[in-house]
């Protein structure tokens, strides 16, 4: 990840490979801060001149100039960033704005941004410099670990700020972005490892590595203890692999905690559907299961490091689903931690079950809430597409927070409905309920199927298995891992504003 600094230096004598100058829309055309018209003065230029008139450069987002500067900066080129127009603009313009100076950058070693905005939203000034430093370092992400010949990212970004005075209450700011940007971007690399390095036991141990680096209690249940723990629903479904399921708890209690919250993630490494195998077209996107454990566990840690003002508790069981001579099968019956029998009538429908221990278990602290983040069912995506979360609960208050955190970090979110006359689809001839059944609306199903074991508790589910993963490149979303829910949870964690 870049380098972030802040500095109170003037524009012009930004030392960074490219100068980055935001311009707003205006009515009339492209609007410059004074800032801005006084760097381009000093190219003998006015924005009229280097916007080229006609309307190519009107300020609006997406819009790009590239000025050479021919010496009479410390730069050697100016960026020009369209903004938007002054009303409307939101932090989530700037995030991409700042993602769109990082595209054309291109090659650019160091940035140097100018937070000089033409005026108007967002406000405070603060939110507009996180953005700005959120969408950098988000777009700037590349995932090369396993490349042979890396290309290079951007190496450091300079946030140009109004004088000394702002740089004090920049520094605070900052830091904040930064943490939770650097938090996603680790998400973002569990959840595009391979399984064949992310597995039970290796996310297990990065799990507790990261724990301990932010001073986190936590603990790890492999089998032994998992039995004791009459964890039945993660036995069965870690059976089939030849790395054995975990259950990592991490605890973060800060003191004068205002509540308490468990955060649950579904952190299947691999799903290959397991006896119900899945057919081959696109199964090796199924090593993104474990994206809802990715994202607390980065969250988590996170939190403690901003020392957020929320007790958390983060379960992570964590298996592989895979088929085999332990496997277990359609038609088993299987014990959830809290009591309740399950008849799996499909072995691909692994993550309820898992969670389902999990959930019960956090439900026995009786928490203030519940969240679980799980990329749970293919019917989500085709309800709300590739780009949208899909947010069950049983409290209307909690789905409303957990809905207005989601908008506070630009991450799409919509509520989804557990409608009660689907209920009776759950009921097993057998057992007390079976994990899958065959009628359409599995996302409302399947949340139906968790709340059984919440025991009441406020609890919202979050289905994430369209947005864990982008299959396009857009504004500061690469392909691949996006970390959804990382920014989210740190805007819960923090509070209501
Ligand atoms: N991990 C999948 C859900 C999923 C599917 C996430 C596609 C992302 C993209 C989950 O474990 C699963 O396999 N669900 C089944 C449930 C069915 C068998 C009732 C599904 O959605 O097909
Ligand atoms: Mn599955
Ligand atoms: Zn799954």
């Amino acid at each position: 990840m870049p380098r972030l600094a802040l500095s109170p230096v003037a524009p012009e004598r930004a030392d960074a490979d490219l100068l980055v100058l935001p311009v707003a829309a205006g009515a009339d055309g492209p609007l410059a801060a004074p800032v801005t018209a006084a760097v381009l003065e000093r190219l003998g230029a006015d924005l009229a001149a280097v916007t080229g008139g006609a309307g190519r450069f009107t300020g609006k987002l997406d819009d790009v100039v590239l000025v050479p500067s021919y010496g009479a900066l410390a730069a050697p080129a100016v960026l020009l960033v369209g903004v938007g127009p002054d009303d409307g603009r939101s932090p989530e313009t700037l995030r991409r704005a700042a993602a769109v100076a990082v595209a054309a950058a291109g090659k650019a070693a160091t940035l140097a941004v100018a937070l000089h905005l033409p005026g108007g939203p967002p406000d405070p000034p603060g939110v507009a410099l996180a953005a700005v430093a959120e969408g950098t370092v988000l777009a700037a992400y590349r995932f090369q670990r396993h490349k042979s010949a890396p290309e290079p990212a951007l190496a450091a970004v300079t946030l140009l700020v109004d004088g000394e005075a702002s740089l004090a209450t920049a520094g605070p700011v900052l830091r904040r972005a930064e943490v939770a940007a650097r938090a996603t971007l680790a998400a973002r690399d569990l959840v595009n490892e391979p399984a064949s390095r992310i597995n039970p036991a290796t996310l297990a141990a990065e799990a507790v590595r990261l724990a301990k680096a932010a001073g986190l209690d936590h603990q790890v249940l492999t089998g032994p203890a998992l039995r004791r723990g009459r964890f039945g629903a993660v036995l069965a479904v870690g059976g089939g692999s030849a790395t054995g399921p975990r259950l990592v708890e991490l605890r973060y209690r800060p003191p004068g905690a205002r509540r308490q919250v468990a955060l649950v993630g579904k952190g299947v490494t691999f799903d290959t559907g397991g006896i119900d195998l899945k057919r081959g077209a696109g199964m090796e996107g199924m090593k993104d299961d474990m994206a809802g454990a990715a994202a607390i566990l980065a969250a988590v840690t996170a939190a403690a490091e901003l020392e957020l003002p929320t007790a958390v508790t983060a379960i992570l069981p964590l298996v592989e689903n895979m088929p085999g001579a332990s496997a277990m099968r359609p038609g088993d019956v299987i014990t959830a931690r809290n009591g309740i029998t399950v008849e799996v009538t499909n072995t691909d429908a692994e993550g309820r079950l898992i969670l389902a221990d999990g959930l019960a278990l956090a439900a026995e602290a009786r928490p203030d809430a519940i969240l679980d983040l799980a990329t749970l069912t293919g019917s989500v995506v085709y309800g709300l597409g590739l780009g949208c979360t899909g947010v069950f609960g049983n409290t209307p208050a909690l789905t409303a927070e957990v809905l207005a955190a989601a908008g506070r970090a630009g991450e799409l979110a919509c509520e989804l409905p557990l409608l009660e006359d689907y209920r009776r689809f759950l009921d097993s001839e057998v057992a007390t309920l079976v994990n899958a059944t065959n009628e359409p609306g599995d996302s409302v199903q399947a949340a139906l199927f968790l709340r059984e074991f919440v025991a009441g508790v406020p609890w919202a589910h979050l289905d994430i298995a369209g947005p864990a993963t982008a299959k396009e490149a857009r504004y500061y979303q690469p392909k691949g891992a996006s970390g959804w829910g990382v920014r989210t949870l740190l805007a819960f964690l923090d509070g209501p504003r």
